[in-house]
């Protein structure tokens, strides 16, 4: 068992601890409820105390998901001491913190991320939240996890696509953070796609401690938290555009910082050297980075982004390790950015 993380968001105390969830070992803890998905709750069978089981994937982050986690707490007269365990990936983890933030006004949450996506990530900084009116977390509270259980073992019954979704991210963090989070999954790429324990673990650790300080720093968004809207941008307006189907969140992500860097060397800010190394780190696990689709079909997407202001898009541009720069763009930036790369794809449509 590795040494675990500990950060304080805004007040909250979030421990991090490297070690499967065993819900008997918590003893001393007021009662507690879990929340599971359908692909997650077999992996949990009888580890997990008083469940209620959510459908599995993005449609259940809803209101209606919120509502029957509080019934069932309420059901097993939970108390303000009692917690709420989401185990399972950003869906599962995203709407029982959000339940949690609500129950008699807050009581405590526990996560077990079973994605890579969720571990990097999504469990981590305290957004809680659910989809509203057909828009991505629209509605949600602030709300820290008090604990996160991180075991890679969980992994291996993940599809390969989704865990690539999670890795797009993992890269991500180390452009903004930390370099050895790039050199490691370009050395080990073998043993990270077999998800070796010891290498997912210790990716797992290097991105939680990146984002966590970052969020420590800025726990509401004011500032350098946005960094963490690497290749978001494109990503969005891509997943919108094509209503969330044919692209994982990941591989849009990963796509959206393949185009962030290139407008970065296009506008003179990133070092093309530094560009080309990213690029290539994307390329051996099989991203695509030039996408079939024109500008004008992202322009909707993008005109939402909640980035914007003053009719302009924000964009995170990396400089080089660890240096990024938050541009406004004009829309013909994005278009070149966008349409030079359709032309390469329509061109040679494996283009990768
Ligand atoms: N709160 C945050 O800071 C934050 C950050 C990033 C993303 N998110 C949110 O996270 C969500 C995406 O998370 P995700 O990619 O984990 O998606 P997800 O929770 O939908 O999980 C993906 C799929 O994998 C299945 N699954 C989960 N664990 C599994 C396992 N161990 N074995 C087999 N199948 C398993 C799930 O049932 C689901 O079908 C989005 O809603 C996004 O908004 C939140």
């Amino acid at each position: 068992v590795s040494e675990g993380l500990t950060f304080v968001f805004g007040g909250f105390r979030t421990e991090v601890v490297f070690e499967p969830f065993d819900a008997a070992a918590m003893t001393g803890l007021p009662p507690m409820v879990t929340v599971l998905d359908e692909n997650t709750a077999p992996l949990f069978a009888d580890k997990a105390p008083r469940p209620i089981v959510l459908p599995a994937g993005e449609s259940a982050k809803n209101w209606s998901s919120v509502e029957s986690i509080l019934a069932h707490c309420a059901s097993f007269d939970l108390g303000r001491d009692g917690t709420i365990v989401g185990v399972g990936g950003g869906v599962v983890c995203d709407t029982a913190a959000f339940a949690a933030s609500l129950y008699m006004r807050g009581c405590s949450v526990v996560l077990v991320p079973t994605t890579l996506l969720c571990m990097v990530d999504a469990c981590l900084g305290g957004k809680t939240g659910i989809d509203f009116l057909g828009f991505k977390n629209l509605v949600g509270t602030f709300y820290p996890a008090n604990r996160i259980f991180i075991s890679a073992g969980i992994l291996s019954s993940l599809s390969a696509r989704e865990y690539l979704s999670g890795t797009a991210e993992a890269i991500k963090t180390g452009i903004i953070g930390d370099e050895e989070i790039l050199t490691i999954l370009s050395a080990r790429r073998g043993d990270f796609l077999a998800r070796d324990p010891a290498v997912v673990e210790e990716i797992v650790r290097r991105c939680l401690a990146v984002k966590g300080r970052i969020v420590e720093a800025d726990p509401r968004e004011a500032g350098e938290r946005e960094l963490l809207n690497l290749g978001h941008t494109f990503a969005h307006a891509l997943e919108s555009a094509t209503a969330f189907r044919l692209w994982t969140h990941g591989e849009a992500v990963a796509w959206g910082i393949a185009k962030s860097l290139e407008t970065g060397v296009r506008l003179g800010l990133t070092d093309p050297a530094f560009a080309g190394q990213v690029r290539e780190l994307l390329a051996i696990y099989g991203y695509r980075l030039e996408a079939a689709i024109r500008y004008e079909n992202l322009a909707p997407g993008f005109q939402k982004d909640k980035k914007r202001r003053s009719g302009r898009v924000r964009l995170v541009i990396p400089r080089g390790p660890r240096s990024l720069a938050v541009r406004e763009v004009s829309e013909g930036d994005l278009a070149t950015a966008i349409d030079g790369g359709a032309r390469r794809a329509e061109k040679e449509p494996m283009h990768r």
